[in-house]
């Protein structure tokens, strides 16, 4: 029989970078819980902080000074973006830009890296809306110089807050899919890039970070706060997936969706008017929470960093198909500090799988059950019983 544990609970790496309780819902990022980042650091303090002790020093420029140049130098390669790129989704786009990035171990690959999650998903978005892309400003933040690359105009003290809150809320967290596949890439010795496309890749799914977009799309689908409960309840009872609930590790409430709905507050605030669309999210999950309890009892499920996401970069007025893209600028930081651990500290990551299909002719394991049956002592499974073609069952069980 397959067995259908996707790694849960298996410890595939020892890290110094963060560390998600799922009992407890809590995030510490080296040393530092969520709740002591958001709104007091930077997203460069932050990645500051995850890539201490892992690179070489290069020259003396202040992180941030170091992105903004590493911005400039990734604007300088956009000219090659053509009219089939421009068809793909966004994050297809800037999977296929990032690849045209050379590989390597340095800082200075790296801070390459972080600037064209910036830049190329500004560029993409721009090019895509028939508009052409604007060049970076080397002195900005990335933060402030992405949401005026994407619009032509600076965006407001608010806005820039609220973005920075969101990349620092999502800058690391622990072995989740897209980390782990930077990290069997970097294994190899393939290089920053490598990884971080792997790790692109990863995000892109539906049930990792490719889930934000859908959580707008059910949102408006359900249209108003009393539809919640009658359009949830079909969804269930079709055996859907409800988008920004449930999760692998947490137990308990996301403290990241905590701390993004508080940076829709602060940013609701600041700009001096409530939301109708943030009234309807709160009334959609109140009754998504008591639908899940109630029709799937067996596993405790709530609110993820997803669903919170959605109306953050909605109220930025970041476009839904490109909400993946703004979460790689975040979590590149996290892909790279864990790539450069890997490296530093582990092996090659090369598991091990178990075989459950059909045994060869002549495989000495193959043994003559008592019911006439072909199996294979161990780990059989009933549905790779089938004879490989050319092959009876009676001929392979002699
Ligand atoms: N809605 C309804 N049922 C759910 C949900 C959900 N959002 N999540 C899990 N379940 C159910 C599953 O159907 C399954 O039930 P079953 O055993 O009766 O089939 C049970 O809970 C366990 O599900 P698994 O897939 O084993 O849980 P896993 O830990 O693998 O999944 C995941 C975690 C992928 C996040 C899941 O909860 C999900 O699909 N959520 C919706 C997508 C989403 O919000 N993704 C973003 C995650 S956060 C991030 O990656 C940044």
């Amino acid at each position: 029989m397959h067995s259908n544990t996707g790694l849960d609970g298996v410890i595939a790496a020892d890290t110094v970078l963060s560390e998600v309780d799922g009992e407890a819902g809590r995030l510490i990022i080296r040393g530092h819980t969520l709740e002591q980042l958001v709104g007091r650091c930077s997203f460069e303090e932050v990645l500051g902080m995850l890539l201490e002790g892992f690179f070489e020093p290069e020259g003396s420029a202040p992180l941030a000074r170091a992105i903004g140049a590493a911005r400039a130098e990734a604007f300088s390669s956009l000219p090659q973006v053509d009219a089939r790129l421009l068809s793909l989704a966004p994050i297809e786009a800037l999977r296929a830009l990032v690849a045209r990035l050379g590989d390597g171990e340095d800082l200075a690959t790296a801070l390459r890296l972080i600037a064209a999650m910036a830049v190329f998903t500004a560029a993409v978005v721009r090019l895509r809306g028939g508009e052409r892309p604007v060049a970076p400003d080397p002195n900005a933040d990335q933060a402030a110089d992405f949401l005026r690359m994407l619009r032509g105009e600076p965006a407001s003290r608010a806005e820039i807050a609220a973005l920075q809150r969101y990349l620092v809320t999502i800058a690391d967290h622990g072995l989740n899919a897209s980390t782990f596949a930077a990290r069997v890439v970097a294994s190899t010795r393939a290089g920053l890039a490598s990884a971080t496309i792997a790790a692109l890749c990863a995000l892109k799914g539906p049930l990792h970070g490719g889930a934000p977009g859908p959580v707008l799309d059910m949102l408006d689908a359900i249209g108003t706060a009393e539809n919640a409960v009658p359009w949830l309840e079909q969804a269930l009872d079709r055996g859907e997936r409800l988008m920004g609930f449930g999760h692998r590790i947490y137990r308990v409430r996301d403290p990241r969706a905590d701390a993004l709905r508080e940076a829709l507050r602060v940013l609701g605030a600041e700009r001096g008017r409530s939301s109708a669309r943030l009234a309807l999210a709160e009334a959609v999950e109140a009754a998504a929470l008591e639908l899940l309890r109630r029709k799937r009892p067996q596993r405790a499920l709530d609110t993820n960093v997803e669903f919170y996401t959605a109306l953050l970069l909605e109220a930025l007025a970041v476009p839904r198909e490109a909400f993946t893209c703004v979460f790689a600028m975040g979590r590149v930081a996290g892909w790279i500090a864990h790539a450069r651990e890997q490296v530093v500290h582990g092996r090659l990551i090369r598991p091990q799988s178990r075989y459950v299909g059909p045994r060869a002719q002549g495989d000495p394991r193959t043994v003559e059950d008592p019911h006439g049956t072909e199996n294979a002592r161990g780990t059989e499974d009933p549905r790779g019983a089938k004879d490989p073609p050319g092959r009876s069952t009676s001929a392979a069980a002699t």
